[in-house]
């Protein structure tokens, strides 16, 4: 299959990938997190594509994205009391709720759940794109299964040309990483993925809010609140390796690897040499870091390197989101403030 590049300052592009959508096929899109890979959430066939063209199990469920209250009261049944203020502060934008689902969404989309997690999200060709087609598009990041995320085109590319029917291209995303994920379905609204929408603000807004703990999740995989959880995720090809996030701990690492072909994502005021490294932006400027993080592992996965090795944002506003990602990305590599080299 040949891949359609649609660039979305050109007339026309959104009624084309509009049509493709309605017509059952896939279009990557941008959002203001990482780009999409959309198909019509209410077509199973459509959704199916999905799975396969990113070889995803299907009991990863998908998220749901809508661009208004209406179109997202056709997706879910009725929701609890804390979502109006949820809505109200965060949406559109970079929150994904978990909610209980009406019959219109098939089962493919959520795994068989009786939940949906749906978002808004805040992108202007995102939301052109669902208005042109008129319906809802059930969408995960446009990337192979368990590797890093896309954001940009050329990341989409990489990944899944040939794969899909249509790109529509609006240049990087602005924030990086993906949505926040909220589980508002039990007792207690659990956070399942950090993310731009921070646990502060949530604790703010929600008062208790529980955390998913991921080491219980990589305990055991069964049951899982959320699926994606799973230990290895947003993954370089190459063996990532983790440090306490100080200039000290990530220099000890680098002289500890010496006699291996290193590259690092590497705050740019911190003096160290890598074989290779990514300039990843100024420490503690988190927004930056966190736009610039899959395309720092995507570089330095094309570099052939044995080691990629990262320094580990503290829980602190996006840097927990970048954190997450990191660990996940390791196989939860680094313990404890020591480095664990995997495979050695
Ligand atoms: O920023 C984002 O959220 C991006 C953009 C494209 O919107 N999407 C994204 O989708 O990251 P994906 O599929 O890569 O991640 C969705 C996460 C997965 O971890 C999945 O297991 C979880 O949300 N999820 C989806 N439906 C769920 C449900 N019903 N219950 C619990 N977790 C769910
Ligand atoms: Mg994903």
């Amino acid at each position: 299959m040949q891949t359609l590049r649609l660039f979305a300052k050109d007339n026309g592009s959104f009624q084309r990938a509009a049509r493709i959508i309605r017509a059952g096929g896939l279009v990557a899109f941008p959002t203001e997190t990482v780009y999409g890979l959309g198909a019509n959430a209410l077509d199973s066939a459509a959704v199916n594509k999905i799975f396969i063209a990113k070889e995803r199990p299907a009991w990863d469920p998908l998220i749901v994205h809508v661009t208004s209250r209406q179109m997202l009261e056709t997706v879910i049944a009725k929701p609890p009391a804390q979502f109006e203020d949820l809505f109200a502060a965060f949406m559109p934008g970079p929150l994904t709720l978990v909610l209980t689902k009406k019959a219109s969404i098939p089962d493919i989309v959520t795994a068989g759940r009786q939940t949906v997690a749906v978002r808004l999200p805040a992108h202007p060709a995102a939301q052109q794109l669902i208005t042109a087609s008129g319906l809802p598009i059930a969408a995960p990041s446009a990337n192979r299964f368990q590797h890093v995320s896309s954001t940009t085109a050329e990341h989409v590319l990489a990944d899944l040309d040939g794969r899909i029917d249509a790109i529509l291209d609006d240049g990087p995303c602005r924030i990086g990483v993906e949505s926040t994920v909220l589980d508002l379905t039990g007792e207690v609204p659990v956070i399942l993925r950090s993310g731009a929408v921070t646990r502060e603000q949530l604790r703010r807004m929600l008062g208790h809010v529980v955390i998913a703990d991921p080491n219980a999740v990589w305990r055991q995989q069964e049951g899982l609140p959320s699926p994606g959880m799973m230990s290895r995720h947003y993954s370089p090809h190459t063996k990532l390796v983790l440090t306490e996030g100080s200039e000290i701990a990530l220099a000890e690492a680098v002289q500890k690897l010496c006699k291996r072909r290193l590259g690092a994502l590497l705050p740019t005021e911190w003096k160290i040499s890598a074989a290779e490294a990514f300039d990843w932006g100024q420490w503690e400027e988190w927004s930056t870091l966190a736009s610039r993080l899959y395309a720092g592992l995507r570089w330095l996965d094309r570099q052939k390197l044995e080691i990629i090795i990262a320094p580990l944002p503290p829980e602190q506003a996006l840097g927990g989101a970048i954190r997450e990602r990191l660990l996940k990305a390791s196989g939860g590599a680094m313990l404890a403030g020591k480095i664990m080299v995997p495979g050695s």
